[in-house]
């Protein structure tokens, strides 16, 4: 994937959230995002997910600049998987019509083709004996695999995660966690916002460090993780590698 982002800058109000955001990333397959709380990571994911507009910049995927009118806009969102937080599901329908109903509706499958599909995906992630459950009869884990069996349904150009194990507990995160492995080794590509370092490290190959709206860091992974060039990096990996 080639991301490339020029001069992007967005406010809410009177308030700075991306600064004059530029980066060019000509062949990056899994790219990380960290950097500490209300820096930006949420509303930089969602402007490449085509969810929210930027006020001025650029933003350029795999050569071809985001148009952000509506039109285009929503056909791009349609090609790209999102797993958010959690609780992404819809609350009023089994785990099977939460990835058969995006197939159907937006994708143009026929009802027996988007059953099939989707069931498949639900086997692959042990998802099969729960699949006529609602998500509140399924665990936060289960309810983030069947969120990623859904973006994944949708043969998605590339996958955005953003901190999608923060409601987990700690072997529920190492299920989603492995997932997402698993889907990079396969040769998605991704671009992810976690507070897991040692994963992110493990699975990414860029990294960008936001704070404040600010494109602080960026580079390979490796090199951000062992030399931390600027005193926010090195603050914050202090911090979140304490423990
Ligand atoms: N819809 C909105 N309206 C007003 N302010 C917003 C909105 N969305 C985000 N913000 C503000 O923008 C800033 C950046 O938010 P963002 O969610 O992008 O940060 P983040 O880096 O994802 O933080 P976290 O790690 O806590 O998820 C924050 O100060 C936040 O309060
Ligand atoms: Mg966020």
């Amino acid at each position: 994937m080639q991301l490339r982002f020029r001069n992007l800058t967005k406010s809410y109000g009177q308030c700075p959230v991306l600064d004059d955001i530029s980066i060019d990333m000509p062949d990056a397959h899994a790219l990380v995002v960290i950097g500490p709380s209300g820096g930006g990571k949420t509303t930089l994911l969602r402007i490449i997910a085509g969810l929210e507009r930027p006020d001025s910049g650029e933003v350029n995927i795999d050569g071809v600049a985001l148009n952000f009118d509506e039109t285009h806009l929503l056909l791009h969102r349609r090609s790209i998987g999102t797993v958010f937080q959690a609780f992404n599901l819809f609350p009023h329908l089994t785990a099977l019509e939460n990835v058969v109903l995006p197939l159907e509706r937006v994708h143009g499958y026929d009802h027996i083709q988007a059953v099939e599909v989707a069931e498949t995906i639900l086997s692959r992630f042990q998802l099969m004996s729960h699949a006529d459950k609602k998500p509140a009869q399924l665990s936060g884990g289960q309810q983030q695999r069947v969120a990623i069996a859904r973006a994944i349904a949708i043969k998605p150009k590339f996958l955005l995660f953003d901190e999608p194990t923060s409601a987990l507990d700690p072997e529920m995160t190492s299920e989603v966690l492995d997932i997402i492995g698993e889907l990079r080794d396969e040769g998605r590509d991704l671009v992810l916002v976690t507070h897991h370092m040692g994963f992110a490290r493990m699975v990414a190959d860029h990294c960008l460090f936001i704070d404040g709206g600010k494109i602080v860091e960026n580079g390979p992974v490796e090199s951000l993780f062992t030399e931390p060039h600027s005193r926010e990096l090195q603050q914050f990996l202090g911090r979140v590698m304490r423990y």
